[in-house]
């Protein structure tokens, strides 16, 4: 019998722009190997489950993709070549400094006519360059691929194809799932085709469980790659007990609890071994600096030491 995630994939088409991805994914990884770079696959941002076919309205969730956005800048700063997977407009490496009106702000217009040009003001280089300069550098190494989805069903194909394509890096494979994946959605055959009329009044719908795609992901696509998962909670009384119950369960490396309301001063790291507290002090935070910066530095070690201690 097909267990619950290889039903989900028989009964959910791949996104349409699914081959060029995996064309993508496959030479991305490819080229990275034959350096022997380590890769870090970073998931980020939320998935949304679709109501309807030709879809108006879709349950989505709180991320933002701050977490994935940073750390793949983390990583990148590391050596690692990165595959940032993301929710379509959720936040980016680079440009998630400069959103909305602040890159409006930092520029001058000098309206001349034929002659108009736009400069950085003053204040603002000092703020713009070195972060341009980091982003030129991943462009121009290839060091970055950005693929993106919207739905968890998206989520899933995307997911499974570039495991597919980082398994022969085998323990040089880093995956780091940040992304705040649906746990409930509608399956496709029950979502009707057209936008729901509110003339015949308000649904009832019905949710189903997602599978949890870390099952295969550890025991069947990257058996040997370095999995950190994450974990979100409200309650601080249960989150420890959760993200070690996912230990337990998916016998991957380690998981990153977080709770919603302070993960941006503060996560704990749960390991088959320890729990520990990673936080940012007082004075990081009036530095500027951020909690993923830390999250990265930690899980650089524990994946290098995996490595070292791996038998080829
Ligand atoms: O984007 P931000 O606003 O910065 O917020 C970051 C974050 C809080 C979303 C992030 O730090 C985080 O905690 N993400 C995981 C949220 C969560 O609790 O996931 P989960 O318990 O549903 O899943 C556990 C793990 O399995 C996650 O790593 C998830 O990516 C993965 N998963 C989940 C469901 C599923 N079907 N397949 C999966 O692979």
């Amino acid at each position: 019998m097909a267990s619950h995630w290889e039903e989900f994939y028989k009964t959910h088409l791949p996104p349409t722009d699914f081959e060029d991805n995996r064309s993508l994914l496959k030479e991305f990884c490819e080229r990275h190997n034959s350096t022997g770079e380590r890769i870090a696959l970073v998931t980020s941002g939320g998935t949304t489950v679709p109501l309807e076919h030709n879809t108006v309205r879709f349950v989505d969730n709180f991320s933002a993709g701050t977490r994935g956005a940073a750390s793949a800048e983390y990583f990148l700063e590391q050596g690692y070549a990165v595959i940032f997977m993301h929710r379509t407009k959720s936040l980016e490496p680079f440009t998630r400094h400069f959103n909305g009106q602040k890159f409006m702000d930092m520029l001058e217009l000098h309206d001349r006519g034929p002659n108009t040009t736009i400069t950085v003001k003053p204040d603002s280089v000092d703020v713009l360059a070195p972060v341009l300069a980091n982003y030129k550098a991943a462009q121009e190494t290839g060091k970055i691929l950005y693929v993106t989805f919207t739905t968890v069903s998206d989520y899933f194909w995307l997911l499974r194809a570039a495991c597919e394509c980082l398994g022969p890096l085998g323990p040089k494979a880093l995956l780091y799932l940040a992304a705040a994946v649906s746990d409930f959605y509608i399956p496709s055959s029950e979502l009707p085709t057209h936008k729901i009329q509110s003339s015949v009044g308000a649904p009832t719908i019905s949710l189903q469980l997602v599978p949890k795609l870390l099952a295969p992901l550890v025991s069947l696509w990257v058996p040997q790659a370095f999995v950190v998962s994450f974990k979100l909670e409200t309650d601080e009384n249960i989150l420890i007990a959760k993200a070690r119950d996912s230990l337990n369960k998916y016998k991957h490396k380690l998981v990153v609890g977080n709770m919603l309301q302070t993960r941006r001063q503060k996560v704990v790291f749960v390991t088959p071994e320890s729990s520990y507290e990673v936080l940012l002090s007082r004075e990081q935070m009036i530095n500027g600096m951020e909690i993923e910066d830390l999250i990265v530095s930690n899980v650089v070690i524990s994946h290098s030491n995996f490595l070292a201690s791996f038998k080829y």
